[in-house]
């Protein structure tokens, strides 16, 4: 692909004729598309093979975390099935991760692999009641280096209020993907809680963005992505 469009759409849909009817909305030019748990769960592996089928590039976002082997075995199969990105929860830890990075290489190597640090659902509440010491700020730091430093993944999943600081840890490499995107007009719409503009997310230093519902719940969500691209297209 020569262009590399920094928006992903996130199909979150209940089955393969709604997700493809949604998909034809779009261009391979201006989004990726995102699979998760829900869509990936009715719909497995074809789904996927429609979407490239159809030029996407697919972000399969199933946050795998088991054991290791497990995790290595699940990520050769998404690289053989050609996936543009992948992810693993850093909680599952270094041998995971690690594990996870040579079943990518097995299926291909070509797929990005990237890590969700601390989930963004996650408050400090949550933390004192699993133990854990700290803010959730400095686990979402701590795993990234693990995750990117140590463990050689590509990037992690981030809030977009994570990014900067991030960024200052990791470096400019590191591939940063942020959900929770709402564009000026819907800030404060649904049940994210922190929310940032595509524009603001990507003069944070986002590689990437994560846009599910301001775009498929729109009445138009072609003409809705095209202004969202066009935003960035004005972004350095
Ligand atoms: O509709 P909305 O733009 O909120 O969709 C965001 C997408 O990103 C959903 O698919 C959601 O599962 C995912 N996501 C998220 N927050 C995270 C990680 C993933 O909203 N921290």
């Amino acid at each position: 692909m020569t262009h590399d469009p920094r928006i992903i759409v996130a199909i979150d849909r209940p089955d393969a004729s709604s997700a493809l009817a949604l998909v034809r909305h779009f261009s391979p030019e201006y989004c990726r598309l995102k699979v998760g748990k829900e869509l990936f769960t009715a719909a497995g592996p074809s789904i996927v093979e429609q979407f490239h089928s159809l030029g996407f590039e697919v972000f399969l976002d199933l946050k795998f975390h088991d054991i290791p082997n497990t995790v290595q075995a699940a990520c050769r199969v998404a690289s053989t099935m050609g996936v543009w990105m992948l992810n693993v929860h850093a909680a599952g830890g270094r041998a995971m991760m690690e594990a996870a990075r040579e079943g990518v290489q097995q299926g291909g190597g070509a797929s990005l692999l990237i890590a969700v640090t601390l989930l963004t659902s996650m408050n400090q509440q949550a933390l004192d009641e699993l133990g854990m010491p700290g803010s959730p700020m400095d686990w979402v730091k701590r795993w990234g280096q693990l995750a990117v430093t140590d463990c050689g993944l590509d990037g992690l999943v981030c809030s977009a209020r994570e990014v900067a600081g991030l960024r200052s840890e990791l470096g400019q490499s590191a591939c940063l993907v942020t959900p929770g995107i709402r564009p000026t007009e819907q800030a404060g719409q649904d049940d994210q809680q922190r929310v940032m503009t595509p524009v603001q997310a990507i003069a944070e230093g986002s590689s990437y963005l994560v846009i599910g519902r301001p775009i498929t719940a729109a009445a138009n969500p072609a003409s809705t992505l095209e202004r969202i691209h066009a935003d960035l297209a004005a972004c350095p």
